[in-house]
């Protein structure tokens, strides 16, 4: 006999239950990990900061003016610091990494990159996509026409066997996407090996780049139970390949989404080389969003201060999520989930081929989550499994009702998915 989720009368009841829901018109929206207003509002001083001083540090530049292509040096440095990098590794960009991502790959593609060739002159070109993974990455790949080879991701990183395997050996590959820490969506921060195995791929072309994004790289939800991952440009460096990767942050998430600052880190070389090839599209970024950042971040220490208080407003969030999967969820079959230390998602792997299935169900009772498949590829999860919770945007109390929305739908998926 097939394994059964509940009894024919619970399912019923679970029936009941969703079509009360579908009555309510609920209107709930946990699609993207966007912060709620009332984080945006611990930033809001950053907006009457007056200064009265243009002139950038250590130099004659006004601020209000073209110039300084790599970013305001007290911003540079403040990144610096808090990354831990010297200023040398550190360009500011504009409001959104994602945009400097984009920018950089479509730069390798057409104009190449430091010491290599440009990506369009080879026969194809192909990125490696740890999934889940984010889908604005893939939406990046799939708009400019480069192959994803999907690589599975494990607990401590994604699959190196795989990934040694495929860059030493095939020269089309060119670059690989990771977020490293707390990772959009499973939460899930690199081991050290993987970072050490990464550092010393072996590619066989000379134009292949890491794309580390390490959006929340500060973005921890408890004070005395963090990961931190190694640094990529140090190890890189140490394992003779110093121009390797790219790394990206933003303040997106730390003042205002998408009116923060993008920063790109990597090596010296690299730096220069980007703000060369930036120099075609832009005389410079917004060096008075810079400065406004710099006078009102202050430091890392207050920086990490004032992601503390991020934190505080997150975390119910977060437990609510977890507490509704854990008692809502009839069976360890019907879905396991991710318990982040960081970030801003919850993973939860439905029962295979149930993940479409749920996400429109709760979009019919007007609870919307990320499209099903969003976290690979092409959209296409092969085991229709996983789907992206994003618990930051709304309040406790509609999050706790889609929660109940979503475990019924899980629940019901399930028991149907089994009956078939
Ligand atoms: C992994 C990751 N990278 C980048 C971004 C977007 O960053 P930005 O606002 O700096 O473009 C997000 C936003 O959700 C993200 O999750």
């Amino acid at each position: 006999m097939g394994y059964k989720v509940c009894s024919e009368s619970t399912y019923k009841a679970l029936l009941n239950e969703y079509s009360n829901y579908v009555d309510m018109n609920l209107n709930i929206d946990i699609r993207r990990g966007r912060p709620a207003t009332e984080q945006l509002n611990l930033s809001g001083a950053m907006l009457k900061v007056k200064s009265s001083d243009f002139i950038a540090k250590g130099t004659n530049a006004d601020i209000r003016n073209y110039g300084l292509p790599k970013g305001l040096p007290e911003a540079r440095q403040l990144f610096a610091d808090l990354l831990g990098y010297s200023v040398d590794n550190v360009m500011i960009g504009g409001n959104s990494s994602l945009n400097l991502m984009y920018d950089i790959v479509a730069n390798s593609m057409l104009r190449g990159v430091l010491g290599g060739d440009r990506w369009l002159d080879s026969a194809k070109i192909k990125f490696l996509c740890p999934a889940p993974g984010y889908d604005r990455h893939f939406k990046i790949c799939q708009d400019l026409g480069i192959e994803m080879i999907t690589v599975k991701m494990n607990a401590d990183g994604p699959d190196m066997d795989t990934i040694e395997e495929l860059v030493s050996t095939d020269p089309d590959i060119k670059g690989m996407w990771c977020v490293p820490q707390y990772s959009n969506p499973t939460g899930i921060t690199f081991s050290d090996e993987v970072v050490t195995r990464m550092a010393n791929l072996k590619p066989c072309c000379n134009n292949f780049r890491i794309f580390w994004d390490n959006s929340y790289c500060i973005h921890h939800l408890y004070p005395n139970d963090q990961d931190h991952v190694m640094d990529i440009v140090a190890a890189c460096k140490e394992a003779g390949n110093p121009h390797m990767v790219y790394t990206f942050m933003s303040t997106s998430k730390v003042t205002f989404a998408g009116s923060g600052v993008a920063v790109v880190a990597a090596s010296p070389e690299n730096i220069d080389f980007l703000a060369k090839q930036f120099d075609t599209e832009t005389i410079g970024f917004d060096k008075i969003n810079q400065k406004m950042h710099v006078d009102f971040l202050k430091d890392p220490e207050n920086i990490l201060k004032h992601m503390e208080r991020h934190a505080k407003i997150m975390r119910p969030k977060f437990n609510v999520v977890l507490k509704a999967l854990k008692s809502g969820i009839r069976s360890a079959k019907v879905a396991s989930w991710s318990n982040p230390k960081g970030g801003y998602f919850i993973s939860v792997d439905v029962m295979p081929g149930c993940a479409a299935k749920v996400v429109d169900m709760a979009a019919k009772a007007g609870v919307f989550f990320t499209n099903a498949g969003s976290t690979f590829p092409y959209g296409k999860d092969p085991l229709d499994s996983n789907i992206r919770i994003a618990p930051t945007a709304v309040s406790v109390k509609d999050l706790a009702l889609a929660m109940k929305v979503f475990c019924v739908c899980a629940n019901i998926a399930a028991y149907e998915k089994c009956a078939k």
